[in-house]
């Protein structure tokens, strides 16, 4: 989920599966332009990032359905509740488990998408999702993910093992 602040200090709140990580730790987020989280990411120069779990799955599903430009107070109307983060110039949904702070670097304007190339400020986890050395378990999250080839929603499956380590058998 992306949070952004409107122009009138109003949360909106948008779905986004289309995130990943670069080698320098930034992020790209795609964003359609026509998006009202765009514009409000253009204005204020920042967002947050939480994941979405299976108790507001149907309040997320919402907010990637409706934009913010039809129903300026979407967010208002799931129940959801935000505080300002003391970062970045963007809510936090209250009660998410992880949030990642950012801020814009660049868009990357292509045709009717924008990669959102942002800085990650900050990261805050819940204590109530961290392991024995203060890392994040992800098992613990309670995260769910789109799966687009059938328009869906997943629950995490079992880890199965360890990156950069299976492989060492070929070493
Ligand atoms: C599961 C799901 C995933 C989505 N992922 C993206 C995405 O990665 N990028 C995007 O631009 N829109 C995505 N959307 C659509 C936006 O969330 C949707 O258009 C939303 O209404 C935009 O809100 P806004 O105009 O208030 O910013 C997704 C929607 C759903 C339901």
């Amino acid at each position: 989920m992306a949070a952004t602040y409107n122009d009138d200090d109003t949360v909106n709140v948008m779905n986004l599966h289309e995130v990943t990580r670069t080698n320098a730790g930034d992020l790209i987020c795609c964003i359609g332009k026509p998006k009202k989280t765009h514009e409000n990411i253009e204005k204020r120069k920042a967002f947050t990032l939480t994941l979405a779990n299976e108790a507001i799955m149907k309040e997320i599903d919402y907010l990637g359905t409706v934009s913010g430009y039809r129903v300026p107070d979407k967010f208002e109307r799931t129940g959801l509740k935000a505080v300002k983060s003391k970062f970045v110039d963007a809510p936090i949904i209250v009660g998410s488990p992880v949030v990642i702070e950012c801020e814009l670097i660049e868009f990357i304007e292509k045709g009717n998408f924008t990669a959102v190339l942002a800085r990650v400020v900050n990261m805050a986890a819940d204590e109530t999702v961290l392991d024995e050395d203060g890392k994040i378990d992800t098992g613990k999250i309670g995260m769910i993910f789109y799966e687009s080839f059938s328009n869906s929603y997943y629950k995490l499956g079992e880890k199965v093992g360890k990156a950069w380590s299976e492989g060492k058998v070929f070493l």
